[in-house]
């Protein structure tokens, strides 16, 4: 089958589409068909060596040292269960899924094989596999935090980064929730943001939402420009500072920093389940959860994928497709 393998730390061009062996399911095993997979800023940050700051030191460990652990990236992706082990019950050849291997890896790829009780579910029956595949990165993430400070009807919640991946789906999901939302982006998705269910816009050329005055009972950080230290005085007593992005400062002292402000600071690890997978094809069913996609490529065309999340400025999700006879 084909897959994108990268064999070195760099720039988008040392990924390479190769040849590689086509998995076969183990007994308690499906193997999918990929239709369609996200390269997501994870992708990048694998790719490129390129962690968070602080977090440098411990990138080798996780990373590689001087060759990629994982040679096959792609965290999320959508299919067709195309063949399944002996032991499996939940899922029959046929099934159209949406799947997070998450840090596994592996969607990349013209086939996957993961055991049925990894996190996958049947993919939103509205959506196409590129659609269903774009819900997968930001939405479990956002859902995964904004639930750490459950949002009220009224709340006001600030996005910090409302068009990216995690951005657009935590606008869309603390709406859901029933929250007032203030999206923070440029000026050129002053209208995608609004569409998404947001309340109020702010243009982060033109405002700082740190220092105007105004507060929120939640932030949603997903830039990695809102230390705790800068927006403090933007979150009402007893709020909530959702670091979606952490350095190791966040990660080292959140904890204690709750403890003495009273605000919930929150920088932790967190897995998705399948019942989060399943949550999200249903609010993608009831048109409450859009997908927001900003381009799609062939998978020949992984490079490009690449550079245009290498930019910083995608909208949304950078989408691969996967072409079956
Ligand atoms: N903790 C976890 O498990 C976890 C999971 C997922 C992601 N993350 C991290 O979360 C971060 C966000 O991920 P993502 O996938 O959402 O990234 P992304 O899609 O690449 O974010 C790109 C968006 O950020 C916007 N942006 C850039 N600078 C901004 C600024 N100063 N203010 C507001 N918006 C700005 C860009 O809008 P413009 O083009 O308009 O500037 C663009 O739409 C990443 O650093 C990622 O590593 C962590």
């Amino acid at each position: 089958m084909k897959a994108a393998i990268y064999r070195r730390f760099g720039p988008p061009d040392v990924v390479k589409i190769e040849e590689v062996p086509k998995p076969t399911p183990k007994p308690n095993e499906v193997l999918i068909r990929i239709h369609a997979a996200s390269v997501s800023i994870a992708d990048h940050r694998l790719r490129a060596k390129d962690l968070p700051e602080g977090l440098g030191f411990f990138g080798p460990l996780a990373l590689g040292v001087f060759r990629p652990r994982k040679k096959l990236l792609g965290m999320d992706g959508a299919g067709v269960v195309e063949a399944i082990g002996d032991k499996v019950t939940k899922f029959q050849p046929g099934d159209e899924v949406y799947f997070l291997p998450g840090a596994s890896f592996g969607c990349h790829a013209e086939y996957i094989a993961m055991a049925e009780t990894d996190f996958i579910a049947l993919k939103p029956k509205n959506l196409s596999f590129a659609e269903a595949t774009s819900l997968l990165f930001g939405g479990s993430t956002s859902l995964n935090y904004l639930r750490r400070k459950p949002v009220k009807p009224g709340d006001e919640v600030l996005v910090n980064g409302a068009s990216g991946s995690c951005g657009n789906a935590a606008v869309q999901l603390a709406k859901h929730m029933g929250a007032t939302v203030t999206g923070v982006c440029s000026a050129k998705n002053a209208d995608l943001v609004p569409s998404l269910g947001a309340d109020h816009v702010i243009d982060y050329a033109v405002e700082d939402f740190a220092t105007s005055g105004k507060t929120y009972d939640a932030i949603v950080e997903c830039v990695g420009n809102a230390p705790f230290e800068r927006v403090n005085n933007a979150i009402k007593p007893g709020g909530a500072l959702l670091i979606i992005i952490p350095n190791l400062k966040a990660i080292l002292f959140s904890k204690r920093r709750s403890r003495k402000t009273g605000k919930l600071i929150t920088a932790a690890d967190w897995k998705a389940t399948v019942e989060d997978l399943e949550y999200l094809a249903k609010l993608a069913e009831e048109g409450v959860l859009k997908p927001v996609i900003d381009s799609i490529y062939p998978l020949e065309d992984i490079v490009k994928a690449h550079a245009r999340v290498d930019t910083g400025h995608k909208v949304g999700n950078v989408i691969v497709t996967m072409e079956h006879d």
